[in-house]
This record gives C-alpha cells, sequence and structure tokens, in this order.
C-alpha cells in the first residue's frame, strides 16, 4: 500500500539536528504536519518558525514520561489526531565494553530503545484512529550486525529491531504499519554527541550519506510502506556480506580489532 503523506500528522523525534531535521523538511515538503521533538527548544523553535507547514515545537526528553506524555497530548491536540511516530532519537557511544560503564549503557538503552518504546506505547491508542498510521523507527546497520566499540549502541538498535519485528505482528490487528530503518554511516554530526569517542577505527562520516540524501530515502520507505530499509551502500555491503559468509566476516572483523589494539 502507498501512502499519500499529505495532510498525515506526526510526531519526529530527534528533529532538532542531523537526520531529524533533514527528515523534517522532507515530511512538510511532502505536506505532512509534525511535531518536532527534542531536548533543544531553541533549534526545534527556529526549525518550526523555517518549515512552517503546520509544524509545532515540543521540547521533549524520550527518557523522562512526563516529557513523552505532553508530546503526544500536545501533537494530538494540534493535529486532531496522529498518522505517524518516527523513533529517531538516539545516542552513540564508541569505545569497547570491557572499560566502559553501566552508565553509559544505562543512558544508551534508556535514549535509543526504552524512550521510543515507551512513547510508541502512548501513541497507538491514537494511531489506531489514524490514517494509514505507521511506527517508523530509526535504527542503524549495527542493529544487524553488532559491531566492536559500539557494544552499547548495537545492543540498544538490535533491541529495536527485534521490537520493531514483534511489533510488526501486533500492531496488525490495529493496522498500524511498523517500518524499521537500517542507515549506515551518515555525515550528520552524530559524532559531535557521542558520550565516548576513545574507539580507535578510521571512521570516515565525511564520505557517510548526506542527512539529506537519507531522509528521502526514509521518507521514500514510509510513502512506499517498506518494512525493512536499509540505507547506505556501505551498510548495505557490510550485511550482505555477512549475511553469506559470517564467519569470515566475524574473522576479519577480529582481525581488524586485534591490529588496532596490539601494544605493538
Ligand atoms: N549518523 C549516523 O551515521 C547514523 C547511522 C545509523 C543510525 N543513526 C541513527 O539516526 C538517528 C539520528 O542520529 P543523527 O545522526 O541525526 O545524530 P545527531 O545529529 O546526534 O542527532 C540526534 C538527535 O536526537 C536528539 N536526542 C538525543 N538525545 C535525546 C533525548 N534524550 N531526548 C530527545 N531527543 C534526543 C538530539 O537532539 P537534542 O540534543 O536536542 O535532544 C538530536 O536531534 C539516531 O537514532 C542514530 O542512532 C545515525
Amino acid at each position: 500500500m502507498a501512502r499519500d503523506l499529505a495532510g498525515k500528522r506526526a510526531i519526529l523525534t530527534g528533529a532538532s539536528g542531523g537526520i531529524g531535521r533533514a527528515v523534517a523538511a522532507e515530511l512538510v515538503k511532502a505536506g505532512a504536519r509534525v511535531a518536532l521533538a527534542a531536548r533543544s527548544a531553541d533549534k526545534l523553535t527556529a526549525l518550526a518558525t523555517e518549515l512552517k507547514g503546520g509544524t509545532i515545537a515540543v521540547p521533549t526528553d524520550v527518557t523522562k514520561p512526563d516529557d513523552r506524555r505532553r508530546l503526544v497530548e500536545a501533537a494530538v491536540a494540534a493535529f486532531g489526531g496522529l498518522d505517524l511516530l518516527i523513533n529517531n532519537a538516539g545516542v552513540g557511544s564508541w569505545g569497547h565494553f570491557a572499560d566502559s560503564t553501566e552508565s553509559i549503557c544505562r543512558t544508551v538503552m534508556e535514549v535509543n530503545f526504552f524512550g521510543p518504546i515507551e512513547l510508541t506505547r502512548l501513541a497507538i491508542p491514537h494511531l489506531t484512529n489514524g490514517t494509514a498510521p505507521a511506527v517508523v523507527n530509526v535504527t542503524s546497520m549495527c542493529g544487524r550486525k553488532g559491531m566492536p566499540a559500539w557494544p552499547e549502541y548495537s545492543a540498544s538498535k538490535f533491541a529495536l529491531v527485534g521490537m520493531s519485528e514483534a511489533w510488526r505482528g501486533e500492531f496488525a490487528r490495529f493496522d498500524v504499519d511498523t517500518l524499521t530503518i537500517v542507515p549506515g554511516m551518515t555525515d550528520s554530526g552524530f559524532q559531535n554527541n557521542w558520550l565516548r569517542t576513545d574507539g580507535k577505527a578510521d571512521l570516515r562520516f565525511a564520505d557517510g550519506m548526506t542527512p539529506a540524501y537519507l531522509a528521502t530515502k526514509i521518507v521514500d520507505a514510509i510513502r512506499r510502506n517498506r518494512t525493512e530499509t536499509v540505507c547506505g551502500s556501505e551498510a548495505r555491503r557490510l550485511l550482505r556480506f555477512n549475511r553469506w559468509f559470517p564467519r569470515l566476516t566475524n574473522w576479519l572483523i577480529a582481525r581488524k580489532v586485534k591490529k588496532l589494539y596490539s601494544k605493538r
């Protein structure tokens, strides 16, 4: 089923920057009305002013229950209902597990997993009454292949991918679709917000997708109602290679880690 985005009523988290900001612009271009959510109130207000088109700015920390409730209430009050929930807010942490902390792990899980799933729980009664409704979860290629130096992040995204798969069956009874976006590296400024930055590898975000390009792919996936969309050639290559040659992939990754972390 193709989904017409004109007039759709959406909540978009992580809208203050990077990929979310670009998705907001694409959604508005397609005629959707969008409740822009993130913690940075000033950035959201500036974006809502720039985009116009019935956007509202709702400062929200997705890890806070009261904020999540306020966000859903504000969107429903402003738009008269809800058709799309796009769980995009996220945080990364780049460093090995053995010298990481419980606090980092819990923060990553709160932002990337518990926040979006509890927001979805609040949104479902409204989505159920929506038009061609969908929950869209922005995960990561790390949610399909756990990567070294991304242990907490990979776990959080795997959890969201798994939840999405379960919801797909469950939410069918409400006629609410669940779409999973699996992006590869994107030059969004993501690395400026990581909780740790001491991983060792040559990560070239500048060679990744632009947020604007990824946003067109995300909005296209929503339009075409694609169950799972892997975005970015490097993500597609890695996941395909891993599917056909899992042992070789793991061996190559382990060899790389040993080399990077060798004392010599
Ligand atoms: N960039 C990549 O290479 C890449 C690859 C695969 C997947 N992704 C995923 O894409 C999504 C967007 O990432 P990005 O690259 O655009 O990163 P980003 O530039 O760091 O943007 C993250 C967004 O999430 C918001 N956010 C963070 N913590 C939040 C919280 N507690 N409550 C509400 N909003 C919060 C931030 O806004 P505030 O700081 O204002 O709250 C910001 O708008 C994330 O889920 C990320 O995991 C990114």
